[in-house]
């Protein structure tokens, strides 16, 4: 049985209020599953109210960032190093589209902010768009997340998810994600694909009720 990694990407959504009220709902669904790995990544404002809830209720969730700084500490306003954050995240969400296209971010700083999370021994998950995006050395967990199906309901068929991670697999040793309109109808035809070991949610991971249906599919399959 593969390993299954479930990511819930929140985006500029949910106060620390909102994040911990879906903390409390989504607690009695979760179940300990060596196979599965659930991951939430709040905004940065809620890292640390999230990571508190999860350790006291010693919760089966892993806490990711949404990205982080291309710098190591030191003189870099408004930047979140790896370093500081290392005790929040076991994760970060690398190189999303959003952030290309509205920060300028290129395929150059994503390889620094891969740098730096492994420097500290955060999990990098990088986001490509297709089978051509760069993908940085030392990368082991990568989402293929084309730009038309993010946040349009519209998502990728799963066979051509398939093809394309199985595409990106013949010359990269790396676990495939897929992420693009993923919800609780869809999430198992992503899953039953071979090369495809995880899914990366936006829209459909900010309800909990609709997040936990998600969960209860992907623990009956694992
Ligand atoms: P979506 O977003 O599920 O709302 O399409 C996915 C993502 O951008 O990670």
């Amino acid at each position: 049985m593969k390993t299954l990694w479930i990511i819930a990407n929140w985006k500029s959504h949910k106060t620390i209020a909102e994040a911990l009220q879906w903390i409390d709902e989504l607690a009695p669904v979760l179940q300990t599953k060596e196979q599965v790995h659930v991951v939430v990544c709040p905004d940065f404002t809620a890292l640390e109210e999230v990571k508190k809830s999860i350790q006291v209720s010693n919760l089966p969730l892993w806490v990711g960032s949404q990205d982080l700084s291309p710098f190591p500490e030191g003189p870099h306003t408004g930047e979140e190093s790896a370093q500081m954050i290392k005790g929040l995240v076991e994760l970060a969400v690398l190189g999303h589209s959003e952030r290309r296209r509205e920060l300028g971010e290129t395929d150059a700083m994503i390889k620094e902010k891969v740098d730096q999370a492994k420097k500290v021994g955060i999990v990098p998950l990088v986001c490509v768009q297709d089978s051509k995006t760069p993908i940085p050395e030392g990368v082991d967990l990568v989402a293929y997340e084309p730009i038309f199906a993010i946040g349009t309901g519209a998502p990728d068929t799963p066979e051509n998810a398939q093809n394309v991670a199985a595409t990106i697999k013949k010359t990269h040793q790396v676990a495939v994600l897929y992420g693009g309109s993923v919800d609780s109808a869809n999430v198992l035809s992503f899953l039953n694909q071979d090369d495809i070991q995880g899914v990366l949610i936006g829209g459909a991971s900010l309800d909990a009720k609709e997040f936990s249906k998600i969960l209860k599919k992907v623990y009956e399959k694992a």
